[in-house]
């Protein structure tokens, strides 16, 4: 199982249910690396997508309490033990990709081999936040990274604002 996600300089992730910056160049990156994957989200990132509906050709795994009613294209889990169970029994553990949000994150990194992280050198003013990776105690190394690079967020449709990013890759080293 693999991880995805866009941190702030905080590594922050999400404010008021909803991402920090809408970096388009950043969501094709996404959709290449959980194209037809198995992806792993809890409820608050699902209700966060247009619409509330899953994405398309993914495998949309859901973790969310037994009392939630979600749409019937998505794979109801209630806990940990039973995404594990689910993703053993159909032979998905591998091609697995965790896409947030925060709760999920902070549940499922330590049982990722890789994450691979968009950082964006900005302050989001997230009110959610993943583990900080670079920290010692968190157990993953840095294996790759591209120099910092110029992107666009997009603010509305008539407004840009350039920003600097970079993707990372982060290994888990208990594996
Ligand atoms: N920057 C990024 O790459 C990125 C990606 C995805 C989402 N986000 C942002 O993250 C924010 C949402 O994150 P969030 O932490 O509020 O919500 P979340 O992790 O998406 O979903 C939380 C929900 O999932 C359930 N859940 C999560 N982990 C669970 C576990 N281990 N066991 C049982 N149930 C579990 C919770 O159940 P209970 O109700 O029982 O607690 C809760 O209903 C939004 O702002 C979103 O835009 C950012």
């Amino acid at each position: 199982m693999n991880a995805i996600v866009c941190v702030d300089k905080n590594w922050g992730i999400g404010k008021n249910g909803e991402l920090l910056f809408n970096i388009p160049e950043d969501m094709q990156n996404f959709v290449l690396n959980t194209i037809n994957k198995p992806v792993i989200m809890g409820l608050n990132t699902l209700h966060s997508l247009p619409g509330g509906k899953s994405l398309k050709n993914r495998l949309n795994i859901v973790i969310a309490p037994k009392e939630e009613k979600l749409p019937d294209d998505v794979i109801h889990v209630t806990n940990i033990k039973e995404l594990s169970d689910y993703l053993a029994e159909n032979n998905l553990t591998d091609k697995a990709m965790v896409i947030g949000g925060g709760m999920v994150y902070n549940a499922l990194l330590p049982f990722c081999d890789y994450v691979f992280v968009t950082k964006v050198d900005a302050d989001g003013y997230a009110d959610t936040f993943i583990q900080d990776l670079d920290d010692p105690n968190e157990g993953f190394e840095l294996l790759y990274k591209t120099p910092l690079k110029n992107a666009d967020i997009t603010i509305s449709a008539e407004k840009k604002c350039p920003i600097s990013m970079q993707y990372i890759i982060y290994k888990n080293m208990r594996y």
